[in-house]
């Protein structure tokens, strides 16, 4: 017999680390922290966590017994001398066989009543006595989350609005990779499977922040793929929705916004949309990210790729999936260099504005500075008059209108980039001139889709002659 002081050397320290390392992952499991399941805010996180709670003691009970007669036994029944005999042995006593086979079987069964109905009540869905539902579509991209109130008409990422104390059912797809939907405090986790959607339910009790995190290794930004959960009071819910149909003030021409705004369409409207906020934005963004998509996963070096909606992105909390406070500094330091902040983000791997040796973005820290003003600068805005689109603004018009689909840098989106439209358009078609051909182009979108592009512009009949007029001289001055 080995004793412990005899070990191998490297033994006892691993030993001694070993205190620090378990006391460090027993303290993980405080209630109070973040995403500990055991400090609950709803009913489904909570039976959960009561099954928990009893299997534990069960299992904690059967242990100490177990562990108990084995160390007794040890110790009665040792060898002291050489001359001592064996034992009396019990090989093949069959009261004793059939006891300890029927004791596991009947704890079994005790555990396994809790658990089946608790599965049970969270696969059927919402019982109907929970009160109205509301229906929320997830889904998972790498990395980061989108979630769509079909009912609503609502399309945002990352942060997710419920009203305390209702029902929430999710339908969770992925439209990658597989992932896992998980908000530990509340409800328990369900895998995002692409072409195959599965459901989830669950009700918010306490108003709060509460953190969500992807729980299936999905890849390199795995760790990186958080959400949050805001379980806002009814009256606040409600005024949230109002507020994502409720239109951000333009920017004023001359400020730091307005510059935003310009640096925004150039580099960045041609993956991330700002303004889903008025009638049939949400089916159009919708229908654009599933474009987005199969344009990235068609082309070879597509210059897009699916990404988080930021309508009203001022009125977040956090940045880049949940990874960081928003505010001014951080969503500069995420515009320069987003790998600084997530690794792998698909942004800075296949934006062209990121197309530099060390990856940074080609833009000056004005520039940066602005984008990042202009985007915290997204809320929804009382000021009707503000939000207003003049229609012979015509860099106004296209960001209302056509920068969900187009940039005005080089960078095509579902639509081509429009950086030298003005110069390539006179040369499209015989006789037309480039205004001529920008004009027909917008009153009749099918009229000529360039190569490569599908013809899936919308007819934007809401356009008037003087909206038109405005757009034509914009699109022409982009270089
Ligand atoms: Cu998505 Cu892990």
């Amino acid at each position: 017999m080995h004793r412990v002081s005899k070990l191998s050397f490297p033994l006892r320290p691993a030993i001694f680390l070993l205190v620090p390392v378990a006391i460090a992952l027993l303290a993980a499991c405080t209630p109070e922290n973040n995403q500990s399941t055991f400090g609950t805010a709803g009913p489904i996180a909570k039976s959960q966590a009561d099954l928990f709670n009893f299997i534990f003691w069960i299992a904690a009970i059967v242990f100490v017994l177990v562990e108990g007669a084995i160390i007794y036994i040890a110790i009665r029944y040792r060898q002291r001398s050489p001359n001592d005999k064996l034992p009396h042995q019990t090989h093949g006593n069959d009261k004793l066989e059939i006891t300890w086979t029927i004791i596991p079987v009947i704890i079994l069964v005790i555990i396994a009543v809790p658990t089946l109905t608790g599965i049970w009540a969270q696969q059927n869905g919402v019982p109907d006595d929970k009160g109205e539902v509301l229906s929320v579509v997830a889904t998972g991209h790498q990395w980061w989350f989108e979630f769509q109130y079909p009912d609503h008409e609502v399309v945002t990422a990352n942060e997710l609005h419920i009203p305390v104390n209702r029902p929430v059912a999710f339908k969770l797809e992925s439209q990658d990779v597989i992932h896992s939907f998980w908000v530990p405090k509340i409800a328990g986790k369900v895998d995002m499977i692409p072409l195959n959607d599965n459901y989830i339910w669950m009700i918010g009790d306490e108003v709060g922040t509460f953190y969500g995190q992807c729980a299936e290794f999905c890849g390199i930004a795995h760790a990186h793929m958080r959400f949050r959960v805001i379980v806002d009071t009814e009256e606040d819910f409600q005024a949230w929705l109002a507020g994502m149909h409720t239109p951000a003030a333009n920017p004023v021409a001359g400020t730091a916004e307005a510059r935003g705004q310009t640096g925004f369409l150039t580099n960045c409207s041609m993956c991330h949309t700002t303004n889903s906020t008025t009638p049939g934005s949400y089916a159009r963004e919708t229908d654009t990210q599933i474009a987005r998509w199969n344009t990235w996963i068609e082309e070879e070096k597509p210059t897009q790729v699916s990404a988080p909606n930021l309508t009203h992105f001022g009125t977040r909390t956090t940045l880049a999936a949940g990874l960081q406070d928003l505010n001014q500094q951080s969503l500069e330091e995420w515009i320069d260099d987003p790998s600084s902040i997530k690794i792998g983000t698909r942004m800075q791997a296949h934006a062209s504005v990121y197309d530099t040796d060390d990856g940074t973005a080609k833009l000056s820290p004005t520039e940066v500075s602005d984008i990042a003003t202009y985007l915290l600068s997204l809320k929804p805005s009382a000021d009707a008059a503000a939000n207003a689109v003049d229609d012979g603004d015509g860099e106004a018009v296209f960001a209302a209108k056509c920068s969900g689909c187009h940039s005005t840098g080089p960078d095509a989106g579902t639509g081509p980039g429009l950086a030298g439209v003005g110069d390539r358009a006179g040369s499209r078609v015989d006789g037309l001139s480039a205004d001529e051909y920008i004009e027909q182009s917008l009153r009749d979108p099918g009229a000529y889709v360039v190569d490569g592009f599908s013809p899936i512009m919308p007819n934007w009949s809401s356009l008037g002659d003087e909206s038109i007029d405005a757009l034509v001289i914009y699109l022409k001055t982009l270089n």
